[in-house]
């Protein structure tokens, strides 16, 4: 397809000075495909750290960002902030901050507006837990957090949805390649029909949930997959063959 291939590594809440300074230092050393695009979202204490040593070329995202431009609230960050320490892209509505920070759909879309009009890039998760594909709920429960947010954006050209079945993320058991394309493509037909067809050909899809260096190729081989959301796997050098995925 015409979509550029994209490849995020979430580290969540994992890593030190000392091990952030490592991984970058490995991705700056590798031959990574240039026709992937490769962002790595640290803690947000490392995010200076980590942009001020990886290489031009590969981007920094926030983990999250909050929805009011400056002033009393504590612990948060802006988009402001972002990008005057040249932070260029942010994660939101990962599942872990849905389901443990109890965020709602409405949040979620809240936020990814205020980063889109601020003009840094999203990628925006949603997923259903396995209780919710069991009832076969799972492409209502992924457009409908979706639809929150095309409430309330109609430019999705910064954005890349990332897929990410709840019961896939860190579980060791990645969806099937056919069960990921499935979603996948439903979220381009939603896209489609909400969004219009340029935004539905245009918009990247990636897929979360387990990835690692041996199930990349096979799932970046089907259609509707633009890339990967990486957990764990961001935090080991296997993270470079997933970049390579496609190369
Ligand atoms: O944001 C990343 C996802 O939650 C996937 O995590 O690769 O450790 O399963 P994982």
């Amino acid at each position: 397809s015409s979509r550029q291939f994209f490849v995020g590594g979430n580290f969540k809440m994992n890593g030190t000075i000392d091990t952030i300074k490592d991984i970058v230092k490995h991705l700056n050393d590798a031959k990574t495909d240039p026709n992937t695009e490769v962002v790595i979202a640290p803690p947000a204490l490392y995010l200076l750290l980590t942009r001020e040593h990886l290489r031009p070329g590969l981007e920094v995202a926030a983990q999250n960002v909050f929805d009011k431009p400056n002033g009393a609230f504590t612990g948060e960050i802006s988009v402001a902030q972002l990008k005057d320490s040249n932070i260029t892209w942010t994660l939101l509505g990962h599942s872990e901050r849905r389901v443990i920070l109890q965020e709602s759909d409405q949040f979620v879309a809240s936020k990814t507006k205020t980063a889109i009009d601020g003009g840094i890039g999203v990628i925006l998760c949603c997923g259903e837990t396995l209780e919710q594909r069991e009832a076969e709920k799972t492409v209502e429960v992924v457009t409908s957090q979706l639809s929150a947010v095309a409430k309330q954006v109609s430019d999705w050209s910064k954005i890349v949805v990332a897929y990410e079945p709840i019961w896939a993320i860190g579980t060791g058991k990645v969806a099937s390649t056919a069960q990921a394309q499935e979603v996948h493509a439903a979220i381009r037909k939603w896209m489609g029909k909400e969004l219009g067809e340029e935004a539905a050909k245009k918009t990247r899809v990636i897929y979360g949930g387990s990835v690692s260096e041996k199930n990349c190729r096979d799932l970046a081989k089907e259609e509707d997959i633009d890339g990967f959301l990486v957990g764990g796997a961001s935090l080991k050098p296997a993270f470079v063959d997933i970049i390579n995925a496609k190369a």
